[in-house]
């Protein structure tokens, strides 16, 4: 199963100059505890953005570049997502698409769930999640913390 994991604020922003828009301590915790011991699929700019390794999960990095390659037993290069999705949405096992923003808009057609943290206000952004509709979703859990709102949602 295919399952967004995301930040956004109030304008579906998600990141300014190859970073997140803001520090949050509680969602990172979130992001961690929802994908310790699963697969993470992410997008070269994030994968390389990332200011620490992501111990304890196998991370899928998209690449396009055919000499793109990465020296981590933890981590595969993805060179074709859309086959590799294609591959997986079916699956038992939990892969979760972890941005950035060009890898949501061609992973979310293909899938079922999203967890998503609506960040309260609007943030200097310079990438958006504008594929996304809360219409396509039902609210399956909702937690308010200080700083956002985070929903599991599941595809009507
Ligand atoms: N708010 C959040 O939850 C969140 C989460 C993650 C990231 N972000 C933010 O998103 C921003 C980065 O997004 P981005 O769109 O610039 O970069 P990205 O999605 O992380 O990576 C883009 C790269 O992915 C590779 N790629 C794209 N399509 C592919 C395909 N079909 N098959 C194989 N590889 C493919 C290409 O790598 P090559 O160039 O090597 O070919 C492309 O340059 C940052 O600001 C980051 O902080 C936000």
């Amino acid at each position: 199963m295919l399952i967004i994991s995301i930040a956004m604020d109030e304008n579906k922003g998600i990141g300014y100059k190859g970073a997140l828009p803001w520090h949050l301590k509680e969602e990172l915790k979130l992001f961690k505890a929802n994908t310790l011991h699963h697969n993470l699929i992410m997008g070269q700019t994030t994968y390389d953005g990332l200011p620490r390794k992501l111990n304890d999960r196998h991370t899928y990095v998209c690449s396009l570049d055919p000499q793109y390659q990465i020296d981590d037993p933890d981590a595969t290069v993805i060179y074709d997502l859309e086959a590799f999705l294609k591959e997986h949405e079916e699956d038992d096992e939990i892969y979760f698409v972890c941005g950035g923003a060009s890898i949501y808009k061609q992973a979310y057609p293909h899938c079922k769930k999203a967890y998503i943290s609506f960040v309260k206000g609007e943030f200097k952004v310079d990438t958006y999640f504008d594929i996304f509709q809360e219409e396509d979703w039902f609210i399956e859990k909702e937690v308010e913390y200080e700083d956002f709102i985070y929903k599991e949602m599941v595809r009507k």
